[in-house]
């Protein structure tokens, strides 16, 4: 149903990419195009025992992904919110994966509980990839459990889940787990390649940038007569901003992450405009289909975040930052012009695959080196920033993060039960409050 890849060349829409990566990924086997990491050769007490809370597109292929980043990897416990989700998966990787996928039917486990089953069993490392909406519970529950987590992005839809995570992030610390996010290109050489360029001054000082997620529509799933109103809002959980954080939190965040890094710190206030232009039909929940955000940064720089969700227009996926001296570009390509040109050499993968083990890889190696890697602070300010940019769309206000940060905002239901369940208004701009 859903993906493997979010990020997309900007001539694919993501549903037609992902066609291409979910049949690329499930097509492949365990043997890897990647060397497993060089003196990690895990035995015993070695042994990285997975726990995966989530098992749609992502935390599938997040099994095959961590399976080929280091050896001594075994998957023994999956849990899903659905059965035939969670049958799915483990069919699918009996029929593809060998004796490393592990997981006996009274070691997987269903319900909106599940990831409380998981965390209980002997695992050390959990795979996060549900609707983004329980991702603050789900971390805050495995660190409480002692096991080490790999959550996939955004970590946070709202204000209560962002306060969650940095509480998280010191029990991490204290407790000397490490946390790896989904913000793939983190670990991506091409976008670490340009990152180093720009901290090093190649185009002077950041004054502004562009960054577009310009992408067709996603999936959706059909009411069902058996199912409940919950059931088929978490079924459909993107169109909900509760569960998803809306496609500006969920998709694009990534190319906020971009900006994020490039700056070097977190916008600190938000001008933007939003709404529902081709998606206006309720199956679609009240997200938006279209955001253009003004970001702005202490030194009074500026980035353009541009993003949607709408099928036949142009799609148009990049990062441009603009400097004194240059500018740099980040993806498609990756080059430099101005005083100090560069451009990335041809004999760097730039194939996104490799991003997606290299991430476990970190993870793994932190681990078995003792030298525990922390990203939760990291990947929850580049959520708050993508939820400052839909809040400033959502209220028609010019945000700061302070007064995003000093209010209560919670979205999550307090209490999920399958019943009925009704559908927020589509966020207004003047009458939409934080
Ligand atoms: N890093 C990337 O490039 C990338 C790509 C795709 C998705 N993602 C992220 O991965 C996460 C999952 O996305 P997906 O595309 O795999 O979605 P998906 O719908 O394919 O999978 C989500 C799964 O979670 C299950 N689920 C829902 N609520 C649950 C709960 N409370 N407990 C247990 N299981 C629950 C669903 O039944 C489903 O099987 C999202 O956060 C998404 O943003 C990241």
């Amino acid at each position: 149903m859903s993906d493997q890849h979010d990020q997309t060349d900007a001539g694919l829409s993501r549903r037609n990419f992902l066609r291409t990566a979910t049949t690329a990924a499930v097509g492949a086997t365990v043997a890897s195009p990647f060397e497993a990491i060089p003196g990690l050769h895990a035995a015993g007490s070695d042994e990285i025992r997975v726990g995966v809370i989530g098992c749609g597109g992502r935390g599938s292929g997040a099994i095959r992904n961590i399976l080929q980043a280091a050896e001594g990897v075994r998957i023994v416990a999956m849990g899903d919110a659905f059965e035939d989700r969670l049958t799915k998966s483990v069919e699918s990787l009996t029929k593809r994966l060998g004796s490393q996928f592990d997981v006996p039917k009274d070691r997987q486990f269903v319900g909106l509980d599940a990831y409380e089953k998981v965390l209980a069993q002997d695992i050390n490392y959990v795979i996060l990839a549900t609707p983004p909406g329980f991702r603050p519970m789900h971390i805050k529950a495995a660190v409480a459990a002692g096991k080490h987590v790999f959550a996939e992005k955004p970590v946070c839809v709202d204000v209560a889940g962002a306060r969650t995570n940095l509480e998280s992030f010191e029990e991490i610390r204290k407790k000397g787990l490490s946390l790896v996010a989904g913000t793939q290109y983190r670990h991506f050489v091409p976008y670490i390649e340009v990152m180093k360029r720009i901290k090093d001054g190649s185009i002077g000082d950041l004054v502004a940038g562009q960054c577009y997620y310009n992408a067709g529509e996603l999936w959706s799933h059909e009411r069902q007569p058996q199912w409940t109103d919950l059931e088929y809002q978490l079924r459909n959980w993107y169109y909900y901003t509760y569960f998803s954080g809306d496609h500006l939190v969920e998709q694009a965040v990534h190319n906020v992450d971009a900006m994020v890094w490039a700056f070097g710190a977190a916008p600190v206030g938000a001008v933007a405009t939003g709404g529902r232009q081709v998606r206006t039909d309720p199956l679609f929940g009240h997200i938006y289909d279209h955001f253009t955000v003004d970001y702005e940064f202490a030194d009074g720089s500026h980035c353009m975040m541009m993003c949607r969700q709408q099928e036949g227009a142009d799609n148009k996926v990049a990062n441009e930052f603009v400097g004194t001296k240059g500018r740099a570009f980040v993806l498609p390509k990756y080059y430099i012009t101005g005083d100090r040109p560069w451009k990335l050499d041809q004999t760097v993968e730039t194939r996104l695959d490799n991003a997606y083990v290299q991430e476990h890889a970190a993870l793994i190696s932190s681990i078995r080196a003792g030298k525990p890697l922390n990203e939760l602070k990291q990947v929850n300010e580049t959520s708050v920033a993508a939820i400052l940019g839909r809040e400033a769309a959502y209220t028609g206000k010019a945000l700061t993060r302070e007064e995003l940060m000093a209010s209560e905002q919670s979205l999550m239901p307090e209490k999920l039960e399958w019943g009925p369940m009704a559908i927020p208004p589509v966020a207004m701009p003047g009458e939409t409050t934080l």
